[in-house]
């Protein structure tokens, strides 16, 4: 049996993407072999094919690309426990996703809602768990204003709605297009640009007390510095080489079962949305990587394999 999945031979422009044809694999003992049914897209997916990233993760090419998914279980392992043959599951993997079918160990999976569609499912796993791991590191609680730039974006929405379900109280930039979204999520908007700093003490005119930083720019890492109280409560999820010079801390994502299913248990529980933007069937992943490179998604892409 055959299966299809989206390579690319050479870093490059979205044309790299191409969809090819692989044996359907067998899992090992504590594998599990799901049929994707829907794969997020993120901005790592278009560093990557752009080797970008090629001294953290270099390729290996024929090299797949992808990170979150969820989909149907077709077969297990012999010591596989929590999972069997039709079970529904979302999870996380390392540069595979964008697929039809996929090998990963249970401890990257957890069982799909039923009330939860596809496509959100798909989109969730290693988004979600940034905006978690962010939110984590600042120790976001009931006490916080927070500061969230590009809150429309993929990490931004779930970011401010995990910080909402903490109690904090939220701002969060995006241009005007994304206000009436924004202010859906229970989040207070702000437009970037020029004047940001005092639109966000308008706001809050003692200033935020945690600031996230979900976007490569330098407004948005001056203006934090300007705005939050104490500088060791900022986070930047993107590289910037001004952070450093600034003092901002890095956050990377941190993956684990315990924070998908927590994920999983803020969603059941009607805390968390999550807002599909588009969705491309697999073979359109280079139509899905344009879209996304214009850095204005709100919420999230997914592929449909
Ligand atoms: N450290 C890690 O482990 C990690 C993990 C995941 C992601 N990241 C990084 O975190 C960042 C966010 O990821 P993402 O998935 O949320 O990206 P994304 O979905 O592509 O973000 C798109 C959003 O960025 C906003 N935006 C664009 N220009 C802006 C500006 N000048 N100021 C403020 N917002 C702006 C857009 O809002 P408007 O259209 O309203 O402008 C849009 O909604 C990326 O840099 C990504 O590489 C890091």
């Amino acid at each position: 049996m055959t299966s299809h999945a989206i390579v690319f031979h050479v870093y490059g422009d979205p044309d790299v993407l191409q969809l090819h044809t692989f044996p359907v694999p067998e899992p090992s003992a504590n594998q599990v072999l799901v049929r994707i049914r829907a794969a997020g897209v993120q901005p790592f997916d278009v560093q990557f094919r752009k080797g970008l990233m090629a001294e953290r993760y270099p390729a290996s090419f024929p090299q797949k690309i992808g990170n979150e998914f969820a989909g149907t279980v077709e077969k297990i392992g012999d010591e596989v426990t929590r999972f069997k043959s039709g079970d529904a599951v979302l999870g996380w993997v390392v540069l595979a996703a964008y697929a039809e079918h996929v090998l990963v160990s249970e401890a990257t999976l957890t069982h799909k809602p039923p009330q939860m569609p596809w496509e959100e499912a798909g989109a969730l796993t290693a988004s979600g768990q940034t905006a978690l791991t962010a939110l984590d590191a600042l120790q976001v609680g009931p006490e916080d204003v927070l500061l969230v730039h590009a809150a429309a974006g993929g990490v931004g929405s779930f970011a401010v709605q995990l910080a909402k379900a903490r109690g904090a109280r939220v701002i969060g930039t995006a241009s005007p297009g994304n206000h009436a979204y924004l202010q859906s999520l229970g989040t207070e908007p702000v437009s970037h640009g020029e004047g940001l700093a005092e639109r966000v003490l308008e706001l809050a005119p003692q200033g935020v007390t945690a600031s996230l930083v979900a976007v490569g720019n330098e407004e948005a890492l001056r203006v934090s510095l300007k705005v939050t109280k104490n500088p060791e409560r900022i986070r930047t999820l993107a590289f910037h080489p001004l952070a450093r010079q600034l003092g901002i801390a890095w956050v990377g994502s941190e993956r684990s079962l315990e924070r998908l299913e927590q994920l999983v248990q803020f969603y059941e529980k009607g805390q968390l949305k999550v807002h599909i933007q588009e969705a491309f069937p697999l073979k359109d992943a280079a139509k899905a990587h344009r879209v996304m490179e214009k850095g204005h998604v709100r919420g999230k892409l997914v592929l449909l394999p």
